[in-house]
């Protein structure tokens, strides 16, 4: 595998792009414009000036990743591409769109993957061009930090496939774990509820903001708390996540979180769009509510 194309260019799609990249690996970035595929390609050059800056990379060998990355603005030179991931926006109708796009140039022998969080890969699969070369590749944010992806096989998918991107998947020093094709696979599944939980927890007045995540993190030894982590991931995505497992399982325990609901039709998304249960504004985060 030297050629990985990848469709999105935000967090997660440079974030993969980047970790890709350091590997050796050339990669084809893509998004809706040539303008976002660029704009994914400067915060990936941002995230590297840190790392210069802290001494724990070179500024030649930032140089030499970013030199590997090329964004475009179609999806014509993702033909060249012996591996294609996925990683758009959360929302089915828009990853149908791509697949019917993606099949008009994917290589004879490609792989397209898709890291989709919680959407059923068989489903997605029977719409993509060959669903035995079509599979789950589930990475967490950040990406180039966190030990772990998830690979997921769709009813279809070939044994080649799944071993193809367990390599892969080692190749970028990750842990692989090979989860079933059910929604939210193995970590989201556990996951998304409880981050969904502690929005129902604020809403119900049971903690505030600053109580909620000092409670879990301290009290459960969590990194970050269950509200700084909602705006990590995006609230709009935990948002389609939960209605994803809502529908798919028909289990009214998936149902999203009214407040989150409310957040997300106001537009604050998060620590992506600057205000969620956190403002993002000022030096530090202050709690909203
Ligand atoms: N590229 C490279 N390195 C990065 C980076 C990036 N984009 N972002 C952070 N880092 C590095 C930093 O340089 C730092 O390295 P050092 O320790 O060697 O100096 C290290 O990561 C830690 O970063 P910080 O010091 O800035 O911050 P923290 O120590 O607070 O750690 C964190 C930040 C790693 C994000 C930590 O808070 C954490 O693990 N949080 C939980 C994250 C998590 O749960 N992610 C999964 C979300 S679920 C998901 O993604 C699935 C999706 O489908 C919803």
């Amino acid at each position: 595998m030297q050629t990985v194309g990848i469709i999105g260019a935000g967090i997660m799609g440079a974030g993969i792009a980047q970790t890709v990249a350091s590997k050796g690996m050339d990669v084809i970035l893509t998004d809706i414009s040539l303008e976002n595929a660029e704009k994914g390609k400067a915060g990936i050059a941002k995230n590297l000036g840190k790392l210069v800056a802290k001494e724990k990379m070179t500024q030649a060998d930032a140089d030499a990743l970013l030199g590997r990355i090329t964004p475009v603005g179609d999806y014509a030179p993702l033909s060249a591409a012996d591996l294609v991931i996925e990683a758009a926006t959360e929302r089915e109708d828009i990853k149908a769109k791509i697949f019917e796009a993606i099949g008009k140039v994917l290589g004879p022998k490609a792989v397209l993957a898709s890291n989709t969080s919680s959407i059923p890969i068989t489903r997605m699969a029977a719409g993509s061009p060959d669903p035995t070369r079509f599979c789950g590749l589930h990475f967490f944010n950040p990406v180039p930090v966190m030990g772990l992806v998830e690979v997921i096989p769709g009813l279809a998918t070939s044994p080649e496939t799944v071993a193809a991107m367990k390599a892969f998947g080692e190749r970028l020093g990750k842990t692989v774990v090979l989860a079933g094709d059910e929604p939210g696979f193995v970590v989201n599944r556990i996951l998304c509820p409880m981050l969904n939980e502690a929005i129902f927890v604020l809403g119900a007045g049971i903690g505030s903001v600053e109580d909620i995540d000092a409670g879990c993190k301290i009290g459960l030894n969590h990194p970050m708390g269950p509200l700084t982590l909602a705006d990590f991931v995006g609230l709009d995505t935990l948002y389609e996540i939960m209605k994803v497992f809502q529908s798919t399982t028909g289990d009214p325990k998936y149902r999203p979180a009214p407040l989150l609901q409310k957040y997300v039709e106001a537009g604050w998304y998060g620590r992506k769009s600057g205000r969620g249960f956190y403002d993002y504004s000022g030096e530090k985060p202050v709690p909203t509510r």
